[in-house]
């Protein structure tokens, strides 16, 4: 039976020693404690790391495992070194800040921790494959394992992994610091299906992959390496009505009535957090101080309860921050302290569900005010504790939970004036309003709880099963090209149409840097001596180009899309026929204006065509641009006498009529026995080509667009490879290697595809 196999760093559980004894205890946190439920409902096998622990002998391991696995867990051990520089040092000293905006916090010099990150990471993936049965689920979890699901794939090619963030994802423009950014945007995409709580952090996420990989995210959906990947938002819950019961259960209650007799009619204000630099501690208590200042009488009516949960004691961020939070407390309580009474109670521990269910429900205010936090589940905890619809959630707009909890009273944690306001506004609510408002809190926090989130990413993570490369992206296998290739080299004599870029040479980002290397010269040179063959090189690109870079060749040019010709070496180059007057001026006014407001775009002036490349351009707003242009230059192509013609990160414009079709008439191809045509291409515009051929034409598309070609190579290097063999039968086995490195390798022959 498929089982879910659930991974992250740390496990629901953590493990002390203490007197030669095991303690195993719940973990803090909100990953640990939000997935607690489904994992228990599911039966799922939970694989991370058990907390530190010394060095285990053999039969203590044994022991240890045992117990771990009752509780449906399995251990990955990291040594104290790994601890320190995977966990302490690369995710919680780099990512973790980063990913929360906090730049200043980054570790600099991360070089060897990033080297312990990697290792970790594979160690993790290695445990999970060892563990893994096929059709198996796989869910990765957070920051600490971003490489883990590329990992795995690499392992497991055929599994179906999903993996989820719990933190946010910055903007684009603060990833991109990270050294490491490509590493960790490849390692994450090895997942078939990525989560995020907000779509914000799925919108960033988006934008960087175009920024940084420079790849379309297309809807949800991304084509890379051969796969689809999905991307989706799912915001995280809680075992909504386990806190209900919880707080109505008698020792809560009992507790509550203690608390609140202790307050002696006191407001009580509430806090609760692991001690970490993104939970806005220091803001909160300056807003709270301010508030005391601003309205005196309140001194001695109200306390402050924060509850502070030791975290990552070890990383230096956080130590540095205790002592501030510690000065800080000091400062502010020593201002308002009176006889009586202390303002803030800072309790620097853990406590018991019972007793955070307790203060949860005693509460009469709740800060939530986190300078950045991918979700916070402590708001929800506290709202589902509150079946008396009682009690007013004060919550910060930067965690992910304020985009679902809009009845919150939601503040901007750095305006300490208008915080204070809203924990005035709080503590004098009208009884109605409260109600209203925690009552509508309260119905979407029970109805999205964790196994609703739970069961939403896993349905999600099954419909996204791995489907490498749709039908429309396979490319032809190594038995299928060494037949297409066997076929030309017994025909009596063979003509080649290649088109140059993207077909013999990959994409640039700027034209000028595409020029063939000296193995690609010598090709085509051996192809054009070889007997009885023909060679057409069929470019874009203006002839002063090709001229430069072929002229000398014995094959034929055409340049401009068959706009011009030349048919031996030292011969014109001719054009298709006179061109038409004004065209230019018109169409020119219309893609300066693109020029002027895309910077890093640029115009490429042809005799015949006009280009506008915005390759260059930020992506983004290139293709915005380009969207603009396309819908002005539609409205007057007709009067202006144009074809528009969209390519890989540019829009050209060329006289009506030119297109890469007209060259088969031009140079006389008819269908003639024994001669072996073989037709490759890219791009749109080569299909203009295969689509006037002769009967029995071999066409061949590279790359992945959708192609009404006959075989499929999936990039210039095996284009060449094929290329090679049509010169010598050896060249086969080096055609066989480049199919085969990290290429799906599809169907037989008649791979036609449809748009
Ligand atoms: N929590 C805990 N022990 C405590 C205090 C809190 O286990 O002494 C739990 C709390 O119930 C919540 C989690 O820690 O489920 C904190 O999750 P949250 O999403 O609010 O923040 P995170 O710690 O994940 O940043
Ligand atoms: C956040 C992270 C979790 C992490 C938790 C506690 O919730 O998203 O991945 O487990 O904090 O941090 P710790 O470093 O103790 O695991």
């Amino acid at each position: 039976m498929s089982r879910l196999l659930i991974v992250s760093n740390r496990l629901p559980v953590t493990v002390t020693r203490e007197e030669g004894d095991f303690i195993v205890g719940p973990s803090v946190g909100g990953l640990a404690t939000g997935l607690k439920g489904p994992h228990e409902r599911s039966g799922a096998l939970w694989i991370g790391w058990p907390g530190d622990l010394p060095r285990l002998s053999k039969e203590e391991r044994a022991v240890l495992e045992e117990r771990l696995a009752a509780v449906g867990t399995a251990p990955v051990y990291l040594t104290q070194a790994e601890v320190r520089r995977y966990y302490e040092g690369f995710a919680n000293g780099v990512l973790w800040p980063l990913f929360h905006y906090l730049i200043d916090k980054v570790q600099p010099d991360a070089g060897e921790n990033w080297l312990a990150y990697t290792e970790a990471n594979q160690r993790f993936a290695e445990a999970v494959a060892a563990h893994y049965r096929r059709g198996d689920a796989i869910w990765v979890h957070d920051y600490q394992l971003a490489l883990v699901p590329v990992l795995l794939r690499q392992i497991l090619p055929e599994a179906r992994i999903g993996f989820f963030l719990h933190i946010p994802f910055p903007s684009s423009d603060v990833f991109r610091v990270l050294p490491w950014r490509t590493e960790i945007l490849e390692g994450i995409l090895g997942a078939d299906l990525v989560g995020f709580h907000t779509y914000s952090y799925l919108r960033h996420f988006s934008r960087t992959i175009n920024l940084i990989l420079r790849r379309e995210v297309t809807g949800n959906r991304l084509q890379y390496s051969n796969r689809e990947i999905r991307f989706g938002v799912f915001p995280m819950g809680i075992d909504a009505q386990h806190f209900e019961r919880m707080a109505e259960s008698g020792p809560v209650r009992d507790e509550v009535a203690s608390i609140r007799e202790d307050l002696g009619g006191r407001k009580l204000l509430l806090g609760i957090d692991r001690l970490d630099y993104t939970k806005g501690l220091p803001h909160r208590i300056m807003a709270v101080d301010r508030l005391i200042e601003r309205e005196p009488s309140l001194r001695g009516k109200i306390r402050f309860v924060q509850v502070v949960v030791p975290s990552r004691t070890k990383v230096e961020s956080y130590r540095n921050y205790r002592q501030e939070l510690d000065g800080l407390v000091g400062r502010v309580n020593s201002r308002h302290a009176t006889i009586q009474s202390v303002l803030i109670h800072y309790l620097y521990h853990s406590i018991s569900q019972e007793q955070l269910v307790a203060f949860y429900r005693a509460a009469d205010v709740m800060l939530v005010t986190p300078l950045r936090d991918g979700m916070n589940l402590v708001a929800k905890e506290f709202v589902a504790t509150r079946t008396d619809d009682s009690g007013v959630l004060v919550l910060s707009e930067f965690a992910g939970a304020a985009s679902e909890l809009a009845e919150a009273l939601q503040v901007n944690p750095y305006d300490t004036e208008a915080t204070a306001t809203a924990i005035l506004a709080a503590l004098s609510m009208s009884e109605e309003e409260r109600r209203a408002r925690m009552q509508a809190l309260r119905r979407r926090v029970a109805t999205y709880d964790s196994y609703r989130w739970a069961e939403s990413f896993l349905a999600a993570l099954d419909a996204a099963r791995p489907r490498t490369a749709t039908r429309a992206g396979r490319v032809s296998s190594p038995q299928t090209l060494a037949r297409v290739a066997e076929q030309l080299r017994g025909a009596w004599g063979r003509v080649l149409l290649l088109d140059y870029d993207g077909t013999l040479v990959p994409y640039a980002t700027s034209p000028q840097l595409a020029a063939p290397d000296a193995e690609l010269l010598d090709l085509l040179k051996a192809l054009a001596v070889h007997p009885r063959t023909v060679v057409h090189l069929i470019s874009g690109r203006p002839p002063e180009v090709i001229q430069r870079w072929f002229g000398s060749l014995p094959i034929t040019l055409h340049a401009e899309h068959g706009f011009w010709s030349r048919f031996y070496p030292g011969g014109w180059w001719l054009p298709l026929h006179a061109e038409a007057p004004g065209w230019k001026e018109k169409v020119g006014s219309i893609l300066n204006e693109a020029l002027r407001t895309t910077p890093g775009s640029f115009l490429e002036e042809k005799t015949a065509a006009m280009a506008w490349h915005y390759g260059m351009a930020d992506p983004e707003f290139g293709e915005r641009q380009a969207a603009e242009l396309t819908r002005r230059l539609l409205r007057d192509l007709k009067e202006l006498g144009v074809d528009l013609v969209p390519g890989n990160k540019v829009l050209e414009v060329r006289m009506a009529g030119t297109h890469k079709g007209v060259i088969a008439e031009r140079i006389g191809l008819e269908p003639a026995d024994g001669m072996g045509v073989l037709a490759m291409g890219d791009h749109r515009t080569d299909e203009e080509l295969f689509a006037v051929l002769p009967p029995g034409s071999i066409t061949v598309h590279v790359g992945s667009r959708p192609s009404k070609a006959a075989y499929r190579v999936s990039g210039p290097a095996e284009a060449r490879a094929l290329l090679r063999m049509l010169l010598d039968e050896r060249a086969e086995s080096t055609m066989e290697r480049a199919e085969t490195q990290g290429q799906e390798v599809g169907s037989e022959g008649q791979a036609e595809v449809r748009e």
